[in-house]
């Protein structure tokens, strides 16, 4: 899939005087059903996230708190993707390399997973990854 297909999904977000509110719903706002939610806290600065892809994984980020980047690259093409809004979510769709960096101190990196963890889903060689979208 191209790095087009990887976009920015404005969630729902419903205001009152008490605060905000947003809810996801799996196949409904993000075009995948969840099975998996994980979450990126604590991180140091300067750290380095990501660094691989996945074969069949589809996966929505949000920036539950703070900020940092998702770097995305289809093997041709590069995009940053600046983080910082609970109610916005990047999707990745399969076959994206990733690079998340730039984490602001409390940042919180949520993210839901359509399927469960599998490290044979991983490409966690640069040098593989280009092989398999045909850039090497
Ligand atoms: P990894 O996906 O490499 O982290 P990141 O993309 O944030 O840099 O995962 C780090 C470690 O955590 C690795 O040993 C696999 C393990 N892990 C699980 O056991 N379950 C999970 O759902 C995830 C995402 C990772």
């Amino acid at each position: 899939m191209p790095l087009k297909d990887c976009h920015i999904i404005e969630l729902p977000k419903i205001s009152d005087v008490r605060g905000n509110l947003t809810f996801i719903e799996g196949g409904t706002h993000i075009p995948f059903d969840v099975k998996r939610v994980y979450y990126l806290y604590d991180v140091p600065g300067g750290s380095d996230r990501g660094e691989h892809a996945h074969k069949n994984l589809h996966q929505f980020v949000i920036c539950m708190s703070g900020s940092f980047d998702i770097l995305l690259d289809d093997g041709s093409e590069q995009k940053r993707f600046h983080m910082n809004r609970s109610y916005y979510g990047l999707y990745i769709c399969p076959m994206m390399w990733r690079y998340l960096d730039n984490f602001s101190s409390g940042s919180v990196c949520m993210v839901l997973a359509s399927e469960t963890y599998d490290e044979a889903d991983y490409i966690r060689s640069r040098q593989d990854y280009l092989k398999a979208v045909g850039r090497s």
